[in-house]
């Protein structure tokens, strides 16, 4: 995390990066916007919207959005294997003409990081806990501007104030706000209560940097 603020100290008004972690993958599945990444149907529905723009407000039309999170027990597809469909909570999209994006899944829940290495020797010896407030990466590009790698993380989490790996920035965080109205439940597909996020996601045109 040092690593990562000494290397994007100037964000240039652009929404802050935080950490890639080590639970991307290559390639996430594409989806077309609101397809839902959630194939286990466990855990709270959930909508996450937003529209991604230039610095000066611009949006970018054909931004691409690479998204993946845990599921609602805290566990990456690839941590169980045989238990959760390969490449559940994960999705490459494609923002339209206005730059917005839409998708479905489910409230991700906080995680401990694995303990079973040095890792958790040094959380050991420094007497910290080994877990992350939910959260749902992203990796965010379009083209003239600088990719972004960042998280938006659940308000309210539990160790929202205590990341093991330090990766919250308060920019970051944002309202799962429940809905229990069934138009607009119909308009995203669902048939009951569910949560909405948003988050407009700010690029860094290439010129800044
Ligand atoms: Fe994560």
């Amino acid at each position: 995390m040092l690593v990562e603020t000494i290397n994007n100290r100037k964000t240039g008004g652009a929404t802050e990066s935080t950490v890639l972690g080590p639970f991307h993958m290559i390639e996430s599945p594409r989806r077309e916007l609101g397809e839902s990444i959630d194939f286990v149907g466990t855990g709270t529905p959930c909508v996450v919207t937003g529209r991604v723009l230039s610095a000066d407000g611009a949006p970018l039309p054909g931004a691409e959005l690479d998204v993946w999170q845990a599921n609602d027990q805290g566990f990456y597809d690839v941590q169980q294997p045989g238990v959760q469909p390969r490449a559940n909570g994960r999705g490459l999209f494609t923002a339209d003409a206005d730059g917005a994006f839409w998708f479905r899944t489910v409230v991700p829940s906080h995680y401990p990081i694995p303990t079973d290495g040095p890792v958790g020797t040094l959380l050991d010896g420094t007497k910290r806990h080994p877990y992350r407030p939910a959260h749902i990466h992203f990796i965010v590009a379009a083209p003239g501007h600088r990719a972004l790698t960042t998280h938006i993380f659940v308000s309210g989490s539990p160790y929202i104030e205590s990341d093991a790996v330090f990766a919250v920035k308060k920019s970051l965080i944002k309202e799962f706000t429940s809905v229990d109205d069934p138009e607009q439940a119909a308009r995203y597909g669902l048939d009951g209560p569910f949560c909405v996020a948003n988050f407009d996601i700010v690029l860094q045109p290439d010129a800044e940097n």
